[in-house]
C-alpha cells in the first residue's frame, strides 16, 4: 500500500488529523491496534476548549457536538465548605469549555471518517517503523498471518503513551521528563442527574473529589484514591459515601446517586518526550505528553498538535513549505509545557499528598486563598482553562 501520511493510531489524535487531511484532499491511512468497538468503550475525559471545538466544526465533525455538548462558561472549587466559582466567561475575555464526552467525540470522528470512505485499518498487529531517517518511511503490520507494507511520505506517532511510535525513536535522541503523582483518581459513570449544572473541583483533607457530566442524565464523578487501592475494593456504596464526605453539606445533601456503569482508577502522570519529531516520524498527543486530569488538558493538548501537524502538511504539499514541519517539535513543545505547568499547577493545589509537610499544606490554602483574592490570578487561571491560542 501506499500513501502519502501513515497514522499510528486510531484514537482522537489520529482520526482528528486524519480527517483534516482528506478533507484537502492529502491522502492518509490510520492503523489501529484495536476494534473500533474496543477504542469506543474507553471513558475518558470530557471538556473540551475552545480551540478543539473549532477544530472539529473544521473537520466537519462538529455538528453533534454541537448539538449535544453543554456550553460551560464557569465551574467551582469547593474548599473548606464552601464553593467559590471560576468565571471562565469574564475573566477569560467572553470564551468557555464545551462539555462533550470524549468517547462520542471519537465516536463521530470514526463516522466523519466512514463518511469519506477514510481508510482506518483496524486490528493492525505488531506495527513497525522503518527508515524513519530516510527519504522512504515505510510501516509494516500484521493483518491476521499476512504481513502489510505501508509505503509514505512520513509517519504520525498518534498511538498514545503506550504506543510504539514514541519507541522507535533512538534512546539517544529522545529525553524524557516524567513527575509521578503518589495517587490515582477512581472515576465513576452512573445514570444519574448531576449534582451541579457546572463541574465541581473539590479540595478536602480526605482527599480530592471532581463532580463533572456527560449529559443532564449521566454524571461522572471522581475522588482521589492511594495508589494501592483496588477498583474492585470500592463498592458503589463505598464510592457514594466517600465523595458525599468530600464535598460542601450544600452539595453532598443533594447528591443523587445510582449504580456505576463504569468504574475505574486511573494513575496520575506528567510526561514529556522530547523532540515530538524524529527523521519523518512526529509524534502528537498521548504519544508525546500525558498531563493528570486535574487541568482537563489531556484531548486539549493533542488539539494543538494536529492543529500544527494539520498546517506543516498543507505547507508541504499544497505549498512546498517545509517550514511548519521543521519547526513542528519547538511549536507544539512551546504550547504542551504550558498544559504541563497548568495541570501540575491544579493538581499541587487541590490533592492530599502523603508526605506533605504543614509548611506545604498552608502553601495549598494560600494559594486558593490567593486565586480568589485576585483577578490577575483568576485571569490566567481562566485562560489555561479555556485553552491559550494555538
Ligand atoms: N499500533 C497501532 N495502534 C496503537 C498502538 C500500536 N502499537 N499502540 C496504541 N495504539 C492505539 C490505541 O489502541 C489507541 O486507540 O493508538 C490509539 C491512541 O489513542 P489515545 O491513547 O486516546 O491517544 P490520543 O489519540 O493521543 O488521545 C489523547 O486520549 O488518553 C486520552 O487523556 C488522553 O484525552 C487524551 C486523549
Ligand atoms: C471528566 O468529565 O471526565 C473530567 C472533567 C474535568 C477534568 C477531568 C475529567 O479536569
Amino acid at each position: 500500500m501506499k500513501t502519502k501520511v501513515c497514522i499510528i493510531g486510531g484514537g482522537p489524535s489520529g482520526l482528528l488529523l486524519s480527517q483534516l487531511l482528506d478533507l484537502k484532499g492529502i491522502d492518509n491511512v490510520v492503523l489501529e491496534r484495536q476494534s473500533r468497538e474496543y477504542v469506543l468503550s474507553r471513558i475518558r475525559a470530557g471538556v473540551l476548549e475552545h480551540g478543539f471545538a473549532e477544530l472539529m466544526r473544521e473537520a466537519q465533525c462538529g455538528e453533534r457536538m454541537d448539538r449535544e455538548g453543554e456550553i460551560h462558561e464557569g465551574f467551582y472549587i469547593a474548599h473548606d465548605g464552601r464553593m467559590d466559582r471560576v468565571d471562565l466567561h469574564r475573566y477569560s475575555g467572553g470564551s468557555s469549555v464545551v462539555v462533550y464526552g470524549q468517547t462520542e467525540l471519537t465516536r463521530d470522528l470514526y463516522e466523519a471518517r466512514d463518511r469519506m470512505n477514510g481508510r482506518v485499518i483496524h486490528h493492525a498487529e505488531d506495527v513497525k517503523l522503518h527508515e524513519l531517517t530516510g527519504d522512504a518511511p515505510y510501516v509494516t503490520y500484521r493483518s491476521g498471518d499476512e504481513l502489510e507494507r505501508v509505503d509514505c511520505d512520513f509517519v504520525i506517532g498518534a498511538d498514545g503513551f503506550h504506543g510504539v511510535s514514541r519507541k522507535s525513536i533512538p534512546k539517544g535522541v529522545l529525553r524524557e521528563y516524567e513527575r509521578v503523582y503518589p495517587f490515582g483518581w477512581l472515576g465513576v459513570l452512573s445514570r444519574t442527574t448531576p449534582v451541579s449544572p457546572e463541574l465541581i473541583y473539590a479540595k478536602h483533607e480526605r482527599g480530592f473529589a471532581l463532580c463533572s457530566l456527560r449529559s443532564q442524565v449521566l454524571s461522572r464523578y471522581y475522588i482521589q484514591v492511594p495508589l494501592s487501592d483496588k477498583v474492585e475494593e470500592w463498592s458503589d456504596e463505598a464510592f457514594w459515601d466517600e465523595l458525599r464526605r468530600r464535598l460542601p453539606e450544600e452539595v453532598s445533601q443533594r447528591m443523587i446517586t445510582g449504580p456505576s456503569i463504569e468504574k475505574s482508577i486511573a494513575p496520575l502522570r506528567s510526561f514529556v518526550a522530547e523532540p515530538m519529531r524524529h527523521g519523518r516520524l512526529f509524534l502528537a498527543g498521548d504519544a508525546a505528553h500525558i498531563v493528570p486530569p486535574t487541568g482537563a488538558r489531556g484531548l486539549n493538548s493533542a488539539a494543538s498538535d494536529i492543529h500544527y501537524l494539520y498546517h506543516a502538511m498543507l505547507g508541504h504539499y499544497l505549498n512546498g513549505d517545509d517550514s511548519g514541519l521543521d519547526g513542528y517539535s519547538a511549536k507544539a513543545l512551546a504550547r504542551v509545557w504550558k498544559a504541563q505547568r497548568f495541570s501540575w499547577w491544579m493538581t499541587m493545589m487541590l490533592h492530599t499528598f502523603p508526605d506533605s509537610i504543614d509548611y506545604d499544606k498552608k502553601l495549598q490554602e494560600t494559594d486558593l486563598a490567593y486565586l480568589f483574592s485576585s483577578e490577575a490570578a483568576l485571569r490566567s487561571l481562566a485562560e489555561n482553562y479555556v485553552g491559550l491560542p494555538f
